[in-house]
């Protein structure tokens, strides 16, 4: 049984914008499941009808094989945790006050309720922001006190929409530990969106990506890797400004497969042997400092998913599997 499986689900705002187009996925009991797509593409309005606060226009969802209706809806909602977008823990109340309101929203009786506090709080270190009015703390800390809180109703499934967004890098270790200790310890099934792919790498089991309101692809880590794996030469210069230079050299002669980031040009798909590069920038009188062939990140894999969907137009499914 997945935690969450949807069904060809579509959402029509009322303005008439379609925001998602037969959304298939299934998000296995247990994992790190994470949301990756660029602004607008859907990830909060799916974000939204699986934590069963918008309803689906068309399709179907199931949330511990249980389908979402108007008779399930308010029993499935109690099994569901959701970190929003915005910040919404109370910023008057210390966290505790929060905590206790959130348990009495949820009817967890008061004994209960102490207990779970006390047990959320040692785990997460929060004891120095437990008395404090929250607005006193920085916004990371927020963060991690709203997550607390979320996890208060002891959810079986935790949504957190981009839940790292505008952090310095500790808050963000912080949180990447946070979630990761959520997912061992209380076993929680996570459902993650992010704009940084760095944190999907270090985080999630599966990855899905969205594009204008459509999957593109659903699969596991490693596996969407591979399918750009070995397939990079990177050219490092002695400069940014010398890659630059050379960047227009690069696109003429290989075209679109290239491209620049910082110090370094990388070739996608090369279809020859290093020797025959290092040849061709002798000829072209083009000085590296280093080439090497390059494992993909999930960022390679991103991009070019992405890009090679808009040049295919509005393909349906893309070319890789949706299901497992
Ligand atoms: N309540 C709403 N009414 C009408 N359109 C909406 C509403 N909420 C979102 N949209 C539109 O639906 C599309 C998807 O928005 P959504 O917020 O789900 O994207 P997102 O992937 O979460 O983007 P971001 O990365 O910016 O958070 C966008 O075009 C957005 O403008
Ligand atoms: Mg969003």
């Amino acid at each position: 049984m997945y935690a969450i499986e949807t069904d060809q689900i579509s959402k029509t705002y009322a303005s008439g914008l379609v925001a998602l187009k037969d959304v298939t996925i299934q998000v296995k009991q247990g994992e790190v499941f994470c949301l990756l797509g660029q602004n607008g593409a859907g990830k909060s309005t799916l974000i939204n009808i699986l934590s069963t606060f918008f309803k689906a226009t068309t399709g179907t969802v199931k949330l511990f094989g249980t389908p979402l209706t108007d008779q399930t809806i308010m029993a499935l909602r109690s099994q569901v945790g959701t970190v929003s977008q915005q910040i919404s823990v109370d910023t008057h109340l210390s966290l505790k006050e929060n905590m206790l309101f959130q348990a009495a929203l949820y009817d967890i009786p008061k004994e209960k309720a102490g207990q779970q506090l006390t047990e959320l709080i040692d785990r997460f270190n929060l004891t120095d922001y437990l008395n404090y009015p929250v607005v006193s703390f920085s916004g990371g800390i927020k963060r991690r006190l709203d997550i607390a809180l979320a996890l208060m109703s002891s959810p079986k499934v935790l949504f957190l929409d981009e839940p790292t967004v505008g952090m310095d890098v500790q808050s963000r270790q912080a949180m990447w530990q946070m979630i990761q200790q959520i997912k061992s310890e209380l076993m929680t099934t996570i459902f993650l969106t992010t704009h940084y792919l760095e944190e999907a790498e270090q985080l999630s089991d599966t990855i899905c990506i969205m594009k204008d309101g459509r999957i593109i692809t659903q699969d596991s880590q490693s596996n969407l890797k591979g399918y750009v794996s070995d397939q990079l030469i990177e050219f490092t210069f002695p400069t940014p400004t010398r890659a630059i230079n050379s960047f227009e050299h690069f696109k003429q002669h290989f075209g679109k497969k290239v491209t620049l980031n910082a110090r370094t040009i990388r070739l996608s798909k090369p279809e020859r042997d290093l020797d025959y590069y290092l040849n061709w920038l002798l000829q072209e009188a083009i000085e590296v400092s280093g080439i090497n062939r390059v494992s993909s990140t999930l960022e390679d894999v991103f991009l070019r998913l992405i890009t090679e969907e808009g040049a295919e137009g509005d393909e349906n499914q893309g070319h890789f599997k949706t299901d497992h």
